[in-house]
């Protein structure tokens, strides 16, 4: 069966810049976080780093014009803030915004919407020096980098969206440490949760005194899914646990207004919450064009039994929470795949939030890819993978139902345009519509690329 997406829905696809642009030491740009992490033996599984990448920095001409073959009408990119600020309370780097400026110009040359996230975890390196996001100086710096951006970039960004996942910035980065800056103290963690939500509401006001108060504002969370193992009242609790921690905390200041006194209970043991200051959830909850979400699988979780703490767990007061082993068959990241899920999460946003746009900013699956020859193929290869495929189709066809079941959904955006440089997995996970030869930097057509293609054309599944 065949269903048809809304007129104007937009069809994307998303990247970071560590994760595609390489060019670290050109044009000025100093050393993020990233970069002082990778340089750390037993950080990064393959020992790689974000130094080559996808070489998008000397490539994006090439990059746009597969874009066009993919017909998308959007791009999803960040902006590596230390290419823009390379030294701390230094002027803006005139070569670094060049960059972005004819990225953003050959996009809209080719008729292609830029999506621009501010943050996607590449903190310059000056900063963490002076405490990261467990400082709040952090967010003023930040507010300073969006506009600084905004003035430069103008009206040729089509969306702003502040903050990507600041989830894994604050739980990873400083809780579990599996992130750059490799912390782990999950007092910092919550401290970093505020100043990120700070750095958000600051950002969004500084983009808007530069640009008017129409400019499109956005943020993207990664909402955690957690479905309770039982109806039992203790498992229950436990869900309900581990939504205040990974996902109210960002929800409640930035829609609502104000973070759930009940937080501050369940996190008592770790920190008094004595940095968030009269005055803040004010400025963190800014109006809001969209709210992005990226979305790849769900967690069953349960009451824990004593003593069940996780190992290597990387938020705070989950000792009564037990995330259960994923089901049913694991992409290569060992994530479950449960477009179900997509579909119940974006129903429920959108009745909670009933006026405000959501965008799916990421989804996609890694798996592990074989070069075949294909004579058909302008380069005779091509990349077949039904596995990616069958997952993009089974979103896709999840958020259509969503959307008729009455979701305020506008955007897609397939997580990746490119394979890239996958954190602390480095290169050794592909989530490409497109594969990346990394000794070459030649692009492959994938099957799901292709199967993206007619997914747009049509406007429907
Ligand atoms: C979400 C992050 O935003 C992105 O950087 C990452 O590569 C994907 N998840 C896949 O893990």
């Amino acid at each position: 069966m065949t269903i048809a997406f809304p007129q104007g829905f937009t069809w994307g696809t998303a990247t970071a810049s560590y994760q595609v642009e390489g060019a670290i030491h050109e044009d000025g740009r100093t050393p993020s976080i990233w970069d002082t992490f990778c340089a750390k033996p037993g950080t990064i599984s393959d020992g790689s780093s974000g130094e080559f990448a996808c070489d998008q920095y000397h490539r994006y001409r090439d990059d746009i014009a597969l874009m066009k073959q993919l017909g998308i009408g959007a791009y999803r990119f960040s902006v590596a803030w230390s290419r823009i600020v390379p030294q701390f309370g230094g002027p803006v780097n005139q070569t670094g915004i060049d960059y972005y400026l004819r990225l953003l110009d050959a996009l809209r040359e080719a008729g292609i919407k830029p999506v621009v996230t501010l943050y996607h975890w590449d903190l310059p390196q000056y900063l963490e020096d002076r405490g990261g996001w467990a400082d709040r100086d952090t967010a003023l710096r930040f507010a300073d980098y969006a506009g600084a951006l905004a003035r430069a970039f103008g009206d040729r960004v089509d969306t702003w969206t502040t903050l990507n996942e600041p989830w894994c910035t604050a739980y990873l980065g400083y809780g579990s440490g599996v992130h750059a800056p490799g912390i782990k103290d999950f007092g910092k963690a919550l401290r970093a949760v505020h100043h990120l939500n700070l750095a958000h509401g600051l950002g969004a006001r500084a983009v808007r005194a530069e640009l008017g108060d129409a400019a499109n504002v956005s943020v993207t969370l990664n909402l955690a899914t957690n479905v309770a193992d039982t109806d039992s009242p203790a498992d229950l609790a436990a869900k309900h646990r581990a939504d205040l921690i990974a996902n109210e905390v960002f929800l409640g200041p930035m829609l609502d207004g104000h973070y759930d006194p009940e937080i501050f209970d369940v996190t008592s043991d770790v920190t008094d919450w004595s940095f968030v200051r009269d005055g803040d959830e004010t400025i963190i909850c800014q109006p809001l064009n969209s709210l992005g979400v990226n979305y790849y699988s769900s967690s069953r979780v349960r009451h824990a039994k004593p003593g069940a703490v996780a190992e290597g767990a990387c938020m705070p007061a989950q000792d009564i929470v037990e995330t259960l082993p994923p089901t049913g068959e694991l992409t290569a990241m060992g994530w479950n795949q449960d477009p179900r899920v997509l579909h119940d999460m974006l129903c429920a946003l959108s009745k909670r939030y009933p006026e405000l746009d959501i965008l799916i900013t990421e989804n996609g699956s890694a798996w592990d890819d074989t070069v075949s020859a294909d004579p058909a193929e302008p380069n005779g290869k091509i990349i077949h993978d039904p596995k990616r495929v069958h997952y993009l189709e089974e979103h896709v066809r999840a958020v259509a139902d969503a959307i008729a079941g009455g979701a305020r959904v506008t955007g897609y955006y397939a997580w990746s345009l490119l394979d890239n440089f996958e954190w602390a997995l480095g290169y050794s996970k592909r989530f490409g519509i497109i594969g990346v030869d990394y000794a070459t930097q030649e692009r492959i057509w994938k099957d799901s690329g292709k199967r993206f293609a007619r997914i747009v054309r049509d406007n429907a599944i």
